[in-house]
């Protein structure tokens, strides 16, 4: 079985870049831990747009802030739990992270996830997109703890799973096996469709929703960003839409945080994401906490909103 620290090896990505990755594993690892142990009640404060943290998404913010920190290597974070960027050191790399996505399911048992985009040499967020990432990696935390990781300079889409304590490949290199299968993408009858809200004012995204329903796609929607694009990753088809409203006029979804770690992930499966018009990858962040609407999936269907929702 190969573990994630053979796997960069193997994959040449240097060894500071390595550093990174492992750092965020294990700050995985400590999050699973603290999902099954920590109190999941109130943390008495909000984050910078004014919603409610838990306990855990403090907890969880601090976890990586600090690993990015103890990892010598990173320079700059960004978090959804934080106001402002931070410089944390001298390293070259940034890490702009959500710790907790979808932390209002905690309560309820249902997946939660974190996400990260990694970016090289850079001295601010201000003015970078989502291509500029040199790697994108999102945990689910669900029945087991999975990571997908893409790489800038690789092919594919790799899945670790946490077991006895260390992240293994378990899907995206060369099994024999089909259920080891590299992540791809493509075309099937599967949606999760976000902010229906939208449909009472945007008579488009309606005709959208009554396509999918018309045409018989199967529903699967949880709630959490994160595994509801990772179920399009793991099952190969499907689209995830959020489209904006007049309470986001620019969506809800974060660029930095959310959007452009999970497009890239989706891209490097040989899927899509647009925010109805441009690749999500292609949006320059004026703002750390910048939003934007996102439809993301297999290439047809993310054409397909584009087209609707021109
Ligand atoms: O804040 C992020 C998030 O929780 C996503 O994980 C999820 O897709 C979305 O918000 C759900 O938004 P809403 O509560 O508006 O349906």
């Amino acid at each position: 079985m190969k573990n994630l620290g053979d796997f960069l090896r193997g994959c040449e990505v240097g060894q500071e870049l390595s550093k990174v990755l492992s750092s965020l594993a294990v700050s995985v690892k400590s999050i699973s831990e603290s999902i099954h142990n920590t109190d999941v009640g109130k943390a008495g404060s909000t984050n910078v747009y004014g919603e409610e943290q838990l306990a855990l998404d403090v907890l969880a913010d601090r976890i990586v802030s600090d690993a990015c920190k103890k990892s010598g290597v990173v320079g700059l974070i960004a978090s959804e739990e934080l106001p402002t960027e931070v410089r944390v050191g001298d390293g070259r790399f940034a890490v702009a992270y959500d710790p907790l996505d979808g932390s209002s399911l905690v309560d309820v048992n249902l997946a939660v996830g974190t996400i990260f985009g990694i970016y090289d040499g850079i001295k601010t967020f201000t003015g970078v997109n989502g291509d500029d990432q040199v790697a994108a990696m999102v945990a689910v935390y669900g029945p087991r703890t999975i990571i997908l990781l893409a790489l800038k300079d690789a092919a594919g889409v790799y899945e670790f799973t946490l077991k006895d304590g260390e992240f293994v490949l378990t899907r995206g290199e060369g099994f024999g096996d089909a259920a080891f299968a590299p992540l791809s993408v493509g075309e099937g009858k599967m949606f999760a469709p976000g902010n229906l809200r939208a449909c009472s004012e945007n008579p488009k995204y309606l005709g959208l929703l009554e396509y999918w329903v018309k045409e018989q796609y199967t529903l699967r929607y949880s709630g959490g960003m994160v595994p509801d694009v990772v179920q399009i990753l793991l099952k190969g088809k499907g689209v995830f839409s959020y489209p904006p409203y007049s309470k986001y006029p620019n969506g809800k979804l974060r660029i930095l945080f959310e959007c452009a770690p999970l497009s890239f992930l989706m891209e490097k499966a040989g899927g899509a994401a647009s925010d109805g018009k441009v690749r999500i990858l292609e949006k320059v962040v004026s703002e750390v906490s910048e939003r934007t609407p996102i439809f993301i999936g297999s290439k047809l269907e993310v054409k397909r909103c584009n087209e609707y929702l021109d």
